[in-house]
């Protein structure tokens, strides 16, 4: 939960029902590593969830072909029929998932998708398990959509993964739906088809809970992972399951806003009411440039992939390298999360105590200019996360800082 930066001003009262809820915590580190950059200080932000690569250039003429064309209008309110197609052939090809036209949504980012989902379906109250760590907007747009957040600590122990057991015991006849994001954003951890099985037999024992998982890290996943999706795998849920995916991790595409889902007519078509009394439709440049990147080469993905590998493996060795700090190798996405339980109670040069990883961060922005995200942010303490799309050169630096830094504290 993010409640940082509360929105507060002579005369302004913010509504309620956002009263609770600040500027991303993300954001917020990023913009205090930003200002001391500003100030000359050669800062390193580990901090962003968004690959270091470019949009393929393929992608970038069909956006500019699609111009050049006209297609410079409103289009279909929840995508236009050629990218539905183009979603509809990846869910056959990719997941063995068959959706038809109309059970597809198209939206401006997955982020989107989550927040039309949620205003669909949430009365006042309505509970949505969501297993922590997790992506700090899973919580906030619970709570825009006036839901209520049941936070379940799934911890490295654990594989940062929910058992059948922690499901079973939070439902409750108000719970409406239940999160799962594989590969994770933050944790790096992935749910293969004998994790997920569990799951999905307590939920076949509760028909009135849905699931909503966040596929957007499919195609970013480690040694031999085998990336399932739980429609898939077990096809009785597949009518209140919500399969959420989008371009921007995968194909490097996260200016355009394209976000995309598999679901359910009835709850495809109330999300579509969301969306036509906020944004109309997505950008139609962008759906022409999600086309060409869902529909044509893929080979780039695995070369990229490769790349991102590499550098989880020298972030992961670096900072097990470090007393106080362990790091379990994730399966996929671009993060780690470590726990940094060994630096709490520790000391710093001036004097100062960790007492909590939101401490911890700060030290390392403060002495080792290398700016992380505390586990806090994501819902799970004493973690800290960092974001590894970013160069080899730039990753080494930024670990030799953490690593003298941390040789500073004190016990
Ligand atoms: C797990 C997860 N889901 C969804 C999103 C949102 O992606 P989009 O850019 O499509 O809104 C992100 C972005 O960081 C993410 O990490």
């Amino acid at each position: 939960m993010t409640v940082m930066n509360k929105i507060e001003g002579a005369g302004f009262a913010p509504a309620s029902r956002i009263s609770a809820i600040g500027v991303s915590e993300i954001l917020a580190i990023g913009a205090r590593a930003q200002a001391m950059k500003r100030e000359g200080k050669p800062v390193i932000i580990l901090g962003a969830g968004e690959p270091d690569f470019d949009t393929p250039d393929h992608v970038k003429q069909a956006a500019s072909d699609a111009m050049q064309r006209g297609e410079t209008k409103y289009t279909a309110l929840d995508g236009t029929p050629a990218l539905k197609a183009a979603i509809r052939d990846k869910f056959l090809r990719e997941n063995d998932l068959s959706y038809e036209l109309d059970e597809i949504t198209v939206a401006t980012g997955a982020k989107q998708v989550l927040f039309n989902a949620m205003m669909a379906t949430l009365n006042p109250g309505d509970e949505v398990i969501i297993p922590t760590p997790y992506w700090t907007s899973y919580s906030d747009i619970v709570e825009i959509a006036e839901g209520r957040p049941v936070l379940i600590a799934c911890d490295a122990e654990a594989g940062f993964r929910l058992t059948a057991e922690q499901l079973e015991q939070a439902i409750t006849p108000r719970t409406r739906w239940v999160m799962l994001n594989s590969p994770s954003n933050p944790s790096g951890a992935a749910y293969g088809a004998e994790h997920y099985r569990p799951l999905l037999d307590v939920l076949l024992r509760h028909p009135h809970v849905w699931l909503l998982v966040d596929d957007m890290y499919e195609h970013i996943v480690y040694d031999g992972f085998d990336f399932v999706t739980p429609a898939a795998l077990e096809p009785r849920l597949k009518d209140r399951t919500l399969t959420v995916n989008g371009v921007s991790k995968a194909y490097a595409m996260t200016g355009w806003r394209i976000g995309y889902a598999g679901g359910p007519k009835a709850l495809i078509k109330a999300m579509a009411v969301v969306q036509s009394q906020s944004t109309s439709c997505p950008s139609s440049v962008s759906q022409a440039a999600a086309v060409a990147a869902l529909s044509g080469p893929q080979g780039f993905i695995a070369e990229r992939r490769d790349s991102f590998k590499a550098r989880r493996d020298l972030v992961v060795a670096a900072l097990n390298g470090i007393d106080g700090i362990d790091c379990r190798v994730p399966e996929g996405a671009f993060y780690t999360f470590a726990s940094c339980a060994g630096m709490i109670g520790r000391t710093t040069p001036s004097g100062a105590r960790i007492a909590s990883d939101r401490d911890f961060t700060n030290y390392l922005l403060n002495e080792a200019l290398v700016a992380v995200v505390p586990g806090s942010a994501f819902g799970l303490s004493p973690y800290f996360r960092i974001s590894y799309a970013t160069s080899q050169a730039e990753l080494q630096e930024a670990l030799s800082r953490i690593t003298d830094a941390c040789a500073r504290l004190t016990a």
